[in-house]
């Protein structure tokens, strides 16, 4: 989400006359896009600000200057402190008020420190401009799509409610407009975002709430779109209509992101994640029988307080059952002001280690397998990008994998049927099975569209 976020701000940027440019020793202003959802991620940005400083010091050297600013959830939760921290920030401002940057901006010109972290009323999306044509079309062929934000389910650990605030779901026809400015400059795959992504229940354009599945059916629609996709969810707000969804849109790709952060019915209380082990295996068989070729990926939290061995095995024993094609893992870490910060029963640092290492080595090898199950299989791939060798494009599977193909660069944007010949640690690579001769350059080519093979 915050690449989304840094994506709209660049938008407003560019219309104050901003360009990017790729050294801070050549900016005017520098926005570190903050996150603050373990402690590390949020002590980067100090050191972050240091070179920063420094990197504004040469500039002041020759005659010019930099402002710098923290946006994010870091600023959303330390504000002030971030100023008392680091005084070398110009502006601090959180994730639900960036609409607001000329404003800031201009105040900061002006000479003031400006620290913004209260919630406004008004929509954030509505009060954006659309981006330009030119900044649309530099997300190329994958684009990132916030259809919903923040969080009211408060699991103990997170910072999430307090950092993004309370659910909110876009309206329906803000969201499709979007998507389909998006397809129109050259998208064909969209990624919708949220905290708690299948939660949505935004207003639809008949003036009634939709649900996610509602929504999903209606994005398949957009003309252009390919592939949908959509982060994260949870697992309580998996209902009937979006487990359905995965069987009828064909563009839905089988591939779920779903954390479950534990094993442990009893960590999972302590956590409040508002589930059980059993609700997830009875998910997970639901939507296998929905969908056969679904593909799971999910978040862990290792040594949360309490976690004992017998809690960790049960981790391990959800694992096993299950299989994931892919996950994220982490050890626990304290955020302050959530209710687990004041937990007892803290696990020992070397023992969280312990327990990372020997679910990440088991993680690891899921993956690996279900890569290996590949081999030999055909299917779509949605071309991105040009590869690092001559001759080489990457595309990614329906399960997110970056799949490497030698053919023509005149594929970016398009699905092709490719056959896997060998899967890689953190690649596939493929030869193609469609055939290319209607691309330019070859024989018949000049009757190419992009349509007829979405
Ligand atoms: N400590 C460790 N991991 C955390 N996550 C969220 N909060 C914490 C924390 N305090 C992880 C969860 C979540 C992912 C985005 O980050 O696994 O799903
Ligand atoms: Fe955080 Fe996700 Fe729990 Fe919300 S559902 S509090 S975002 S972990």
């Amino acid at each position: 989400m915050n690449v989304y976020d840094s994506q709209r701000m660049s938008d407003t940027l560019g219309r104050l006359g901003y360009m990017p440019v790729d050294d801070p020793d050549k900016a005017d202003l520098v926005l570190l896009n903050t996150c603050h959802i373990r402690e590390k991620a949020a002590e980067k940005v100090y050191s972050e600000i240091g070179r920063l400083k420094q990197a504004r010091e040469r500039r002041r050297a020759v005659g010019a200057d930099m402002l710098i600013g923290v946006a994010g959830c870091v600023a959303q939760a330390e504000g002030e402190e971030i100023v008392t921290r680091a005084p070398a920030v110009d502006l601090v401002f959180g994730p639900q008020s960036y609409h607001r940057l000329p404003d800031f901006l201009a105040r900061a010109q002006a000479g003031e420190t400006v620290v913004e972290t209260d919630f406004p009323v008004e929509d954030k999306f509505a009060a954006l401009e659309a981006p330009s044509e030119r900044n649309v079309r530099a997300r190329g062929v994958s684009a990132f799509l916030t259809i919903q934000e923040g969080c009211d389910k408060f699991c103990t650990f997170c910072v999430v409610p307090y950092t993004r605030g309370a659910e909110f779901s876009r309206p329906a026809a803000e969201i499709v407009a979007e998507a389909r400015r998006l397809a129109d400059a050259g998208v064909r795959e969209l990624t919708l975002l949220g905290q708690n992504v299948n939660a949505y229940h935004g207003e639809g354009p008949d003036g009634g709430e939709w649900g996610l599945a509602r929504l999903l059916y209606e994005l398949a629609e957009v003309d252009g779109i390919a592939r949908l996709r959509y982060t994260t969810s949870h697992p309580r707000d998996m209902d009937d209509d979006l487990i359905a969804a995965h069987r009828d849109i064909s563009a839905l790709m089988p591939y779920l992101h779903l954390p479950v952060q534990s094993g442990s019915d009893r960590m999972l209380a302590m956590m409040n994640r508002r589930h059980d082990r059993g609700l997830y295996f009875d998910l997970v068989a639901r939507l296998r029988d929905a969908r056969p070729d679904i593909a799971l990926s999910s978040d862990f939290i290792v040594g949360f307080p309490g976690e004992t061995d017998a809690d960790f095995a049960e981790t391990m024993d959800l694992v096993r059952q299950v299989g994931f094609a892919q996950a994220f893992s982490f050890k626990y870490s304290a955020r302050p002001g959530t209710p687990a910060a004041t937990m007892d029963r803290r696990v020992p640092e070397a023992v969280q280690a312990g327990r990372l290492a020997e679910l990440q080595a088991l993680l690891r090898t899921q993956q690996a397998d279900f890569a290996a199950g590949l081999e030999g299989r055909t299917f779509d791939v949605l071309f991105e990008k040009v590869g690092r060798q001559p001759g080489q494009v990457v595309g990614r599977s329906p399960w997110l994998q970056p799949v490497i193909v030698d053919a023509p660069e005149a594929l970016i944007g398009s699905l092709e049927s490719v056959r896997i010949t060998k899967a890689g640690s953190n690649s596939l690579f493929a030869d193609l099975v469609s055939d290319v001769s209607r691309l330019p350059g070859h024989d018949g080519g000049s009757s190419y569209r992009a349509e007829s093979f979405a």
